[in-house]
């Protein structure tokens, strides 16, 4: 028996127990091919010498040095490499334990910046229906993903949602992108006026929606215009790149991708690779500054936050990542999976939607591909498919609930941005049976 409280307490976990490039090998010898990179975490793979090498050196010298008395030479140093790429003017960076620590701080940044921006009465925070910003209550609270909200709800401090941009579902069939935008902005635009421009604090979005949506860009034009809604209204813009952010999308910042420079953006995940958990929050100066003329201090801050080890690591990762071109591999390895989905699922009777940037793919599985009808959430068809592609030797991130946090299925693809030619064929080929399986489990219920 085990005495750890897994996640969910009706699965035996394989105990994972190495790492070699974009596989992990579990205690029994069995190899996954790791297609969904943890959870978009690993994208230098599990077992990079240099990355390891930066972690037990910086160990030797000094684990760690609480923030509230000093400073360490890679905090230091990590902070010069982020501005270094940030967009323009976010040259400040405040550092978390993970994206959901990293979420809470930016959402406390921003009601900390009003106060000492001497407007005290801005605090409502507008956000959007299945996103998924973290798992700590403030995060949760402006995720709009109900089947993750709903237990907690009673807990959660009120937010407002507006919809997301998921143009497969939401955009309607005879409305171009420059109109979807605009009937988005405007709903924005109304939301504000609701609670009252005066009162309205922060928009907060994932640039490419992740885990609840799946891998869902935005339609052209789309964060362009919640740019100007927001500095016309005087809200901050709090843009979530925890999952698609330090060149997941072929970009460092998938922000540049849509045109706009937010006020604040939240990373983690690939930040410190997984080689040790950090996050991040780029602050746009004009708000650092606002802080420190007034009040001088963030009134926030964790134990662990700027670990020395954890920096090392995560600037070693982001050297290599600039270093070693990787952001130009995402792109190139993109055009690879995006081509191989395409050639193997364009024409699948349940997969309905493929869509994605860079190396952040998704397959949303339907029931009907004409109406777009769903599984049955009572059939499971994401778990069955996370299981079937285990068997075989595979690694993906189903998830259900895209449509409204209850139905819809879809397969999330985030491999390391090392993956090779040959691995994206490997990916298909696992991927294709195991959701084919899935499906004909579902079915036959
Ligand atoms: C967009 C986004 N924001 C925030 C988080 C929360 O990050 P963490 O699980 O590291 O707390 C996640 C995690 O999946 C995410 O995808």
């Amino acid at each position: 028996m085990t005495h750890v409280f897994h996640r969910d307490q009706r699965v035996a976990y394989p105990v994972a127990v190495r790492g070699e490039g974009c596989y992990i090998i579990d205690s029994q010898g069995r190899r996954y091919l790791d297609a969904a990179g943890g959870a978009a975490v690993s994208c230098l793979g599990h077992d990079d010498a240099e990355v390891i090498a930066a972690i037990e050196a910086q160990l030797r010298r000094l684990p760690y040095a609480v923030t509230s008395f000093f400073t360490s030479e890679p905090a230091e140093a990590l902070a010069d490499l982020l501005a270094s790429g940030a967009p323009p003017g976010m040259d400040r960076v405040w550092f978390a334990l993970d994206g959901s620590e990293a979420v809470e701080s930016a959402l406390k940044l921003a009601r900390q910046w009003a106060l000492d921006a001497g407007e005290p009465q801005r605090s409502q925070i507008i956000a959007r229906r299945q996103s998924f910003h973290g798992n700590t209550l403030g995060a949760l609270a402006a995720g709009g993903n109900e089947f993750r909200r709903a237990p907690y709800a009673p807990l959660l401090v009120p937010m407002h949602h507006v919809s997301p941009c998921y143009a497969y579902r939401e955009q309607a069939a005879a409305e171009s992108d420059d109109a979807y935008a605009e009937r988005l902005a405007r709903e924005l635009e109304d939301t504000i006026h609701r609670i009252g421009p005066q009162r309205a604090l922060a928009f907060v979005a994932e640039t490419v929606s992740g885990a609840t949506l799946g891998a869902a860009a935005a339609v052209p034009g789309y964060f362009r215009r919640v740019r100007e809604i927001c500095d016309r209204h005087g809200l901050l813009l709090i843009l979530d790149e925890v999952m698609c952010g330090l060149g997941r999308t072929g970009a460092l910042h998938a922000c540049t991708q849509e045109g706009v420079v937010p006020d604040l953006l939240c990373l983690a995940k690939g930040l410190g690779a997984g080689y040790q958990p950090i996050g991040a929050v780029l602050i746009h100066r004009r708000i650092a500054d606002a802080v420190a003329s007034a009040s001088g201090a963030f009134q926030h801050g964790h134990t662990f936050m700027g670990h020395a080890a954890a920096c090392a690591g995560a600037l070693a990762v982001q050297r290599a990542i600039r270093d070693r071109g990787m952001v130009e591999r995402v792109r190139e390895r993109g055009h690879g999976l995006a081509s191989r989905l395409r050639a193997r699922f364009e024409t699948h009777p349940h997969v309905g939607d493929i869509r994605g940037r860079g190396l952040l793919w998704t397959l949303e599985l339907v029931r009907d591909r004409a109406t777009k009808e769903p599984f049955d959430p009572a059939h499971g068809v994401h778990a069955r498919v996370k299981e079937e592609a285990m068997l075989r030797g595979l690694t993906c991130y189903p998830m259900p609930g895209c449509i409204d946090g209850r139905r819809g299925d879809h397969v999330l693809l985030a491999p390391p941005f090392i993956v090779a030619e040959p691995q994206l064929d490997e990916l298909v080929d696992k991927l294709a049976p195991a959701i084919d399986a899935a499906i004909a489990a579902a079915e036959r219920k």
